[in-house]
């Protein structure tokens, strides 16, 4: 189907909306986010929470947003216009596009700073002892006109592939990308598991500790890392859904973006972390966003050729975080379009320019501006804080609505109807409703209500 007049598209195929899911879901929030909280939260316990969010909560989830774009050919906002009109559930799709400008304002800074490594690593700029590489890490990003330079670059690059519509690029690039990746990841986790000493990051990795498997504020962060790891909750996937066309099956796509996000988040603890562990004075909970960039130039040094494998990684992670943000602008872009009916260009260049303007204080928050970098009585940066807000709140409440929506409003025969036109197989229907209707929105809503709690009486 060709781009119509109303400036909507649609994927080639099934496969090129699994690559595109699939390019989406993975990102700086695998490789950069999942490890970085897996330090956080104490390693392996944060693991097992992590997968059973995955498995309990957002595969029926991602297979109810599917649903809801596919059926309404819609933006976020309109899809919930259109599956219940007049009533106030618009504001779910509404949450969605202001959580798209929001993560994509922080998101930016990150892919920045991965699209800078490239050079660094290539012309061996950061090398030498641990303390070396964490102080040139530190210098580089308090360096603030370059942070927000770098994020320029990344948003505007994104805006002008967006303006060329959803088909061209995001389907080649990913088709590409994806493979690489895993290959890359799986070359680089043989190595660091073999370097001496690499057993305490294993055991830290996938030895849970008990007590910590009841930790409240490791499952909010677990849920809160699903979530923003699937691209859910925020109406990404009610967009993508929305440019599948009725004869391309969901329930087989949704399974392959899952499984994908999934071992590439794996993949890279099975990396940081034995690479970490092989190194004297390593604290996996101290690394903070810099996990990623100070622990894997090290382990890039180990290798032969380690330069190029360190540039190789870092321009896949650029490309990776790139089809991401493509998913993020997409989001309040299609709602300008279908909801409002701007033309594709002045969407993108509107929203762009109020995501770069928001993306100020993050790119500023890491040594560059004081305030910015310890907010006063939260005792975090900007960047930070942003990342709570939108990940551990925004994205799981949008995620709860999705799945009352489509349990209790929407209903789970209709979605179910959705799910197996023409044909298409679905099997386990009963259980997924049975997640979608109790399951999804009792675990959501608790989580929520503790970590509130919990917020208030800190
Ligand atoms: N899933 C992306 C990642 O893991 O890097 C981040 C993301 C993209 C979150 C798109 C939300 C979204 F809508």
């Amino acid at each position: 189907m060709a781009m119509g007049a109303t400036d909507r598209g649609a994927w080639g195929s099934r496969m090129g909306f699994v690559l595109a899911a699939a390019g989406s879901a993975v990102g700086l929030g695998n490789i950069w986010g999942f490890p970085t909280q897996v330090g956080r939260g104490g390693g392996a316990a944060f693991v097992v929470l992590y997968l059973l969010c995955v498995g309990l909560i957002c595969a029926p989830i991602l297979i109810a947003e599917i649903a809801i774009g596919r059926r309404t050919q819609k933006d976020p906002v309109t899809a919930f216009e259109v599956l219940r009109p007049r009533t106030a559930w618009w504001l779910t799709g509404l949450l969605g596009v202001l959580a798209g400008v929001g993560i994509l304002s922080f998101y930016s800074v990150i892919a920045g700073w991965t699209l800078a490594y490239v050079w660094y690593t290539a012309t061996g700029a950061v090398t030498g002892s641990q303390d070396a590489i964490g102080a040139f890490f530190g210098d580089f990003v308090s360096n603030g006109p370059l942070s927000l330079g770098l994020t320029l670059v990344v948003l505007v690059t994104t805006a002008v592939i967006i303006i060329g519509g959803v088909r061209s690029g995001i389907e080649r690039v990913t088709r590409v990308l994806m493979p690489l990746l895993l290959g890359l990841l799986v070359l680089l986790a043989a190595r660091a598991v073999t370097l001496p000493g690499a057993e305490a990051g294993l055991a830290y990795y996938m030895r849970p500790d008990v007590s910590r498997l009841f930790d409240m504020s490791v499952l909010n962060a677990a849920l809160g890392q699903a979530f923003f790891s699937l691209s859910l909750g925020m109406g990404a996937m009610i967009t993508y859904g929305s440019y599948l066309t009725r004869r391309q099956g969901i329930g087989g796509a949704a399974v392959w973006v899952v499984l994908l996000d999934t071992s590439v988040a794996l993949l890279a603890g099975f990396i940081i972390f034995p690479a970490g562990f092989s190194l004297p004075g390593f604290d996996p909970g101290s690394g903070g966003p810099g996990l990623i960039f100070t622990v894997l130039p090290r382990l890039f040094d180990t290798l032969p050729g380690g330069h190029l494998f360190g540039a190789a990684f870092f321009v896949l992670l650029s490309m990776a975080a790139l089809t991401s943000t493509i998913s993020l602008l997409e989001v309040p872009v299609s709602h300008l379009i279908d909801g409002h009916g701007w033309t594709r260009r002045n969407a993108v260049l509107a929203i762009t320019t109020l995501t770069a303007a928001l993306a100020i204080p993050s790119a500023l928050s890491n040594g560059a501006v004081g305030f910015f970098s310890q907010l006063p009585g939260l005792g975090m940066s900007f960047l930070d804080f942003m990342a709570i807000v939108w990940n551990e709140f925004a994205l799981p409440i949008g995620g709860l609505l999705v799945a009352i929506f489509v349990g209790h409003i929407w209903r789970v025969d209709e979605a179910l109807a959705e799910l197996r036109a023409e044909g298409a197989a679905f099997p386990l229907g009963g259980l997924w409703g049975a997640l979608i209707r109790y399951v999804c929105p009792i675990a959501i809503l608790l989580i929520i209500i503790f970590t509130t709690l919990r917020t208030l009486a800190s």
